[in-house]
């Protein structure tokens, strides 16, 4: 088969993990016998630097017209500690969000039975935690109308959410629940804010289109707190772009390291594949980020955006044996038995 990808390595460790998971899959392509035709271009603080733009319609372009998106990372803390910066690269992400129409984030959260340790959680807790947070990626506060009032201390969000955003959103929940273990909870702010009880209302009128599913409606201060306690409750959550931001990193520390989890954003375009870590700026150029969590994002975009499930399966089984056999990097490992990411990624290609 012939893959068109789009590589967007981005900034930070971005570059490092995304090289990694280019040798993995050109070792899958031999493999398995098919032709993967990268085209590279810039976001974030790399492209600022480049033609002052973050999301450039040059990579709009690029990511267009390929298959699938795999991207690295972006955010550099040059733009961190100034507030009142004019263009900053994460702009660039919420951009890329928006053209690429990328509704849904698909952010799933598993362990590892040979790192079960690493968790700061109890292994009595997270053995057997399998859930997806499935979180809005382009309405609610991020995109809503903000501003300062005349006398310039008085600021404002706003969140707006429509019937049809979050049908479409909940939709794929449902979908995603009926392939898993058929439960699915809608996590909201329904005992206060008037977007939570749309989206409550929303999904209790689809229930009866899924009648296998079992729905639950929690409270998101709730969830934040069952997720440390029994992760391992949970099989799909839905749930609104800020919240699911919030969630969505408490339960990817759960595995045992930040370094671990992929993701994928997918809606009326091409989808795009990336680990759930930022771009780690402490770490840049020196050979320690974990590339695991990118690798994994390039097994799930063989899996869903080319159907290709031996090729996904096969990436799988090569992370679990680095696990196993300690190949890993510092965050797994601590300092002295560290691997370097780039020996990492050249013992998964060559294991593939
Ligand atoms: C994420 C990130 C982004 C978000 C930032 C960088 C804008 O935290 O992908 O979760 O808040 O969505
Ligand atoms: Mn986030």
């Amino acid at each position: 088969m012939k893959l068109n990808i789009a590589l967007l390595a981005g900034d930070g460790i971005g570059p490092e993990v995304i090289a990694q998971a280019v040798k993995v899959c050109d070792a899958i392509a031999v493999k398995y016998n098919h032709e993967i035709n990268w085209t590279s271009a810039l976001t974030g603080a790399c492209a600022i630097d480049d033609c002052g733009e973050p999301y450039p319609d040059s990579t709009h372009e690029v990511c267009l017209a390929a298959d699938a998106v795999l991207f690295g990372a972006i955010g550099h803390p040059k733009y961190d500690n100034d507030p009142k910066a004019k263009i900053r690269p994460e702009q660039g992400l919420l951009k890329m969000r928006q053209k690429l129409g990328l509704f849904a984030n698909v952010r799933p959260t598993f362990t590892f039975p040979s790192l079960i340790d690493n968790s700061p959680l109890k292994r009595e807790r997270i053995e057997g935690t399998d859930l997806i947070i499935l979180r809005e990626l382009t309405g609610g506060i991020y995109f809503g109308e903000r501003g300062r009032k005349d006398d310039g201390n008085t600021a404002f969000d706003t969140c707006t959410y429509t019937r049809f955003e979050i049908q479409r959103l909940a939709k794929m929940g449902f979908e995603i629940a009926m392939t898993r273990g058929k439960k699915l909870c809608c996590v909201d702010k329904a005992n206060v804010l008037e977007t939570s009880r749309l989206w409550r209302e929303t999904v209790q009128d689809m229930e009866k289109d899924y009648p296998e599913v079992t729905v639950s409606y929690e409270f998101v201060d709730a969830v934040a707190m069952r997720l440390v306690q029994w992760p391992n409750s949970y099989d799909v959550l839905i749930t609104e772009n800020l919240f699911g931001d919030i969630l969505t990193d408490e339960a990817s520390v759960i595995s045992g390291s930040m370094g671990l989890m992929p993701s994928a954003s997918k809606g009326l375009h091409t989808s795009l594949y990336e680990p759930i870590h930022g771009s780690y700026p402490q770490a840049t150029g020196k050979d320690i980020a974990n590339p695991l969590a990118t690798v994994l994002s390039a097994a799930m975009m063989f899996e869903d955006a080319f159907g290709l499930q031996a090729e996904a399966d096969a990436i799988r089984e090569v992370v679990n044996k680095s696990l196993a056999e300690g190949i890993v990097t510092e965050d797994l490992s601590g300092k002295n038995k560290a691997y370097g990411t780039n020996a990492v990624g050249d013992w998964l290609a060559k294991n593939i």
